[in-house]
């Protein structure tokens, strides 16, 4: 018999008030800190995303690095780094996208991913998704073929996937 599966939203702290008054923050940390839940965690992500058998796994800066890193060993891919302004050595590719107040920019390596590539992109949260889009289009400059995304947790209530044109794998969705 399959062992029992852990309820892994146990092992998400719900801070109250951070970084805001009024925000409710999800925090990963004490899922990272449970050696056993950590690696269930990825065991799951890693059984949703390998039928998309992507060549190269993208994380983005910073918490999506901690996902994106692991998995990639797991699925037997590479891992690429987006990164926010100024952190990527050599010639990068970038992007600017629209926040509430002011803009960002997100980079790639130019090198990271060839033109035709599948890859896979990972963050630990799926929120507004204003994150996970820019990071598509950015992907798509650089001609990756964006297979899917995956995400350890999704405030299914901020509908960020109705921005996104590909499969989002969600581990944990809160409404
Ligand atoms: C958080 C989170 C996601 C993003 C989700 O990152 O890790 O990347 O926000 O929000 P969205 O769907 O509304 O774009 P943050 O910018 O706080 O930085 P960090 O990962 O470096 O902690
Ligand atoms: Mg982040």
């Amino acid at each position: 018999m399959a062992p029992a599966k852990l309820d892994l939203k146990q092992h998400i702290r719900h801070v109250p008030d951070f970084p805001k008054p009024g925000i409710l923050f999800y925090d990963i940390s004490t899922l990272l800190a449970h050696a056993g839940a950590w690696h269930e965690a990825l065991d799951r992500l890693a059984a949703a995303l390998a039928p998309y058998q992507p060549d190269l796994l993208v994380g983005i800066e910073s918490r999506g690095f901690l996902v994106a890193a692991p998995l990639a060993d797991r699925l037997g891919t590479g891992f690429v780094m987006i990164r926010k302004r100024g952190k990527l050595p050599g010639e990068v590719i970038r992007h600017a996208y629209d926040l509430e107040y002011g803009e960002d920019v997100i980079e790639i390596q130019a090198e990271a991913v060839q033109p035709g590539q599948r890859v896979v992109v990972l963050d630990d949260l799926l929120a507004t998704g204003g994150t996970m889009a820019a990071a598509v289009t950015l992907l798509e400059k650089v001609g990756a073929e964006v297979a899917a995304i995956g995400c350890l947790i999704e405030l299914t209530f901020l509908k960020g996937r109705e921005r996104l044109r590909v499969p989002v794998h969600a581990l944990l969705a809160y409404d």
